[in-house]
């Protein structure tokens, strides 16, 4: 069975002892047996957050943003051996947020991906369309060139540190959930791009979480699609009870 995936991508948002107890609050509320749970803080945040998870079962922490370089002379870059010396396991890649404000192209997207990959990193890279995009029909072919410009670059045996996270553009903050028909069409699109630059067994095995306005209410009807293996979670992953709701639906899921 693919990995499931629950992410919590708190973008700029929490000071310490906020992300400290949430994290803290979800531990205690949730038993997480067969699922993956991550935590993407603020980076002042990490060390702390991963404090807290190293220790607990199928629980880790990820960053939001990593350099495409490797070190020096970058004023205010944080690279991919400085995540790792704080304990973490996961970095977002091409998250819509970076990729618009700050002008992150295919090309950044994919050293990257190459950094991350060297250093021992697990990636998830976010890919999806603008409302724009989906009302002219052209989503579909949006979104498999945005796999096959960044992941196609990548070697097969690369594929396995690699989840991918469906995020329409238009449903991100907006309070507007993709239905579960509309994302699971996507979701195939992506396995079977992914299986035509790598094979059947690759694109089996790889995890596509769904993103945008996911939250307790909506969870199950998303997770039990055949082709979401999770969520990334932005506003809803800032509410302890919220986020363990959304863990617990997919557990429950699952046994
Ligand atoms: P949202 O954000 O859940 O607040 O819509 C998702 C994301 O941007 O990762």
């Amino acid at each position: 069975m693919r990995q499931k995936i629950i992410a919590g991508n708190w973008k700029m948002n929490t000071d310490l002892t906020y992300a400290q107890e949430l994290v803290t609050n979800i531990l205690s509320y949730t038993k997480i047996n067969q699922s993956k749970v991550i935590f993407f803080p603020p980076f002042p945040f990490i060390q702390a957050v991963s404090a807290l998870t190293t220790n607990e079962q199928n629980t880790f922490t990820g960053a939001q943003n990593i350099s495409q370089f490797e070190k020096g002379a970058y004023t205010g870059e944080v690279n991919a051996d400085m995540l790792c010396s704080v304990g973490v396991q996961y970095v977002l890649v091409g998250h819509s947020e970076r990729r618009e404000y700050f002008a992150e192209d295919d090309m950044i997207l994919i050293q990257k991906i190459q950094r991350s990959l060297d250093e021992g990193l697990k990636v998830i890279f976010c890919c999806g369309e603008s409302l724009d995009i989906r009302n002219s029909g052209q989503h579909e072919s949006y979104v498999i060139h945005q796999i096959e410009n960044v992941l196609g670059t990548l070697t097969s045996d690369s594929m396995n540190a690699i989840s991918i996270a469906y995020e329409p553009i238009w449903a991100i903050g907006t309070g507007m959930t993709a239905s579960p028909e509309q994302a699971q069409d996507m979701h195939a699109v992506i396995r079977k791009t992914i299986g035509k630059l790598f094979g059947e067994p690759i694109s089996n095995q790889i995890s596509i979480l769904y993103g945008g306005s996911l939250k307790a209410g909506n969870a199950e009807s998303l997770f039990s699609q055949n082709d979401i293996d999770g969520g990334l979670i932005g506003g809803a992953s800032l509410l302890a009870t919220e986020f363990s709701d959304i863990i617990q639906t997919m557990e429950k899921l699952l046994e």
